[in-house]
């Protein structure tokens, strides 16, 4: 087992935020609700409490008995989490006068491991509306701000520490220095790599799936490809995989990433569905309708594949840590519902398989690497699910597949000719349900139009549209207007988002 830290989640919308702090140390974390701390410690090297949107006097406050883990090993509070060690021994936690928020100045007042390497006078991050305006016996405080005197405070004769501050907002400058400095105690600071990785999860899921047999769904992207690598090398031939090919793929990918696959020596069955998915689709304009025809088409083939297999029992997905954080909003709110293999019939009655879910997108590429994985199918810039089918505005028809088709293979290939590829989160062309009138040689055209759309990106949640060269956008236009018929317009989309959407459906 990997050792870890374990990231008790009180609510607070930084809790990721630490997760991420932590991997950037190449250290391994998880990230469990308050009210889930293990039975046994065993493995643990440290723990984190997290902030929270509740004061610790609030009736409805997530309470965790901090007794149970104080002393056994080394704990740091943060925010909520050092006002809940502090109410729960005693102290006082109070409303502030002014709630706190944003930078403050920090001067460290004590000799503390915690504070190795802070500058002595430094910035943090402040957001609370209580503040701790009593420490119970015992209790020592290492570092103030002008506002608050037990900015930062340790427990005597424990390695417990408190800081009210969020030493994993960027903005505290400080704040990686003593997160570093906590993970220097637990003695597992820089434990993740992925060797480690690839090594201890394959252990793993040896010992889950001992011979049973699992099933997964590939759709040519990073995440899972990497999946099915991780799970051939831990059960073989136990995994199948399937691969759909719903017609709405970019020009040549279906039988370009087939060979990639059988390359990897994965076990995958390649369905050809198009027509099915095409008259299912006929006439739908609705963008959230194409992706559930896309979504149900996708389990019924699925469904249909599973059945000719025998005793299947696990369903392996590419699920990665952003996915399970964005399934885990707490509003609720959908804007898109972006998740493509959900739902499969209770009948089939798979138990899930995840072995990424606890993974950044960069560490996915990593372990891909590591495997031995080529580079052209990690560095693939993510596509959707439903594909060309949500490029298309509007109602789609063979047609517009394939004209769409042909102006993205320019566009993707040009890309990478001219180094742009690597250098965007993602690209891609639109067709637009739209003619406009155009000439070519002597002769009026009515045609349609399509948009280019390049976005660069750290994670998808925001994105800047890309400022790609003038004289590199002339030549896809050219080429475009020249050589697909049907288009004779071609426009580059400069928004952002927010407000708008990386997909335009
Ligand atoms: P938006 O358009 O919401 O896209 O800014 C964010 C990221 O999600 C991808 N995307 C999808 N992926 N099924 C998917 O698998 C979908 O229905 C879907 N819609 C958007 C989009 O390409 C971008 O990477």
């Amino acid at each position: 087992m990997q050792e870890k830290i374990l990231i008790l989640d009180f609510g607070s919308q930084t809790t990721q935020l630490i997760g991420r702090r932590l991997r950037e140390l190449n250290t391994y974390c998880e990230i469990v609700p308050y009210n889930k701390v293990p039975k046994s410690l065993e493995g643990i090297a440290g723990v984190i409490l997290s902030g929270s949107p509740f004061s610790v006097y609030d009736e409805k406050a997530f309470y965790t008995d901090l007794s149970k883990l104080r002393g056994k090993l080394p704990l740091l509070g943060i925010c909520y989490g050092a006002q809940s060690l502090v109410h729960q021994a005693g102290g006082t936690v109070e409303p502030c006068e002014t709630r706190e928020y944003g930078r403050a100045k920090i001067e460290t007042r004590h000799q503390d491991l915690l504070m190795k390497n802070v500058r002595e006078k430094g910035i943090v991050w402040m957001s609370h509306g209580d503040t701790i305006t009593k420490l119970p016996k015992g209790f020592e405080i290492i570092a103030s701000t002008e506002d608050v005197a037990a900015a930062a405070f340790r427990i005597k004769g424990e390695q417990t520490w408190g800081l009210q501050f969020h030493p994993e907002a960027f903005h505290s400058e400080e704040g990686m220095a003593m997160l570093e400095n906590f993970l220097d105690v637990t003695g597992i600071k820089g434990n993740w790599s992925p060797a480690s990785f690839v090594e201890s999860t394959v252990a793993e899921l040896k010992q889950q799936l001992g011979d049973d047999k699992v099933i997964l769904a590939l759709s040519g992207g990073v995440d899972s490809s990497v999946t099915a690598v991780l799970l051939h090398k831990a059960i073989g031939k136990n995994l199948t995989c399937i691969f759909v090919d719903h017609g709405l793929l970019r020009k040549n990918e279906f039988e370009d990433v087939l060979r990639d696959y059988e390359h990897l020596g994965l076990n995958v069955v390649g369905v050809n569905a198009r027509k099915e998915f095409l008259s299912e689709l006929e006439g739908v304009t609705d963008p959230e309708e194409k992706r559930k025809i896309i979504g149900k088409g996708f389990i019924d083939v699925f469904d249909k594949e599973a059945k000719k297999l025998k005793d299947i029992k696990w369903l392996g997905q590419g699920t990665i840590y952003p996915d399970v954080i964005e399934s885990l909003s707490i509003t609720g709110t959908v804007i898109k519902s972006h998740h493509n293999v959900g739902g499969l019939p209770d009948r089939m009655k798979l138990k899930l398989v995840e072995p990424l879910r606890l993974l950044f997108k960069d560490e996915v590429r990593r372990v891909g690497l590591e495997m031995g994985m080529q580079e052209h199918l990690i560095k693939r810039q993510p596509f959707p699910g439903p594909g060309l089918g949500i490029r298309i505005i509007g109602d789609i028809s063979q047609e517009k597949i394939e004209i769409l088709q042909n102006a993205d293979h320019i566009y993707m290939t040009m890309m990478r000719e001219w180094g742009l590829y690597d250098k965007v989160w993602q690209a891609g062309a639109i067709l637009l349900p739209l003619k406009s009138v155009g000439v070519m040689g002597d002769e009026r055209t009515y045609e349609y139009t399509i948009a280019l759309r390049a976005v660069t990106s750290s994670d998808a949640m925001s994105a800047d549209w890309a400022h790609l060269p003038y004289d590199f956008l002339a030549k896809v236009s050219n080429e475009i207007i020249n050589k697909v018929r049907g288009v004779n317009r071609v426009v580059y989309d400069i928004s952002s988002k927010p407000p708008s959407t990386i997909e335009w459906e």
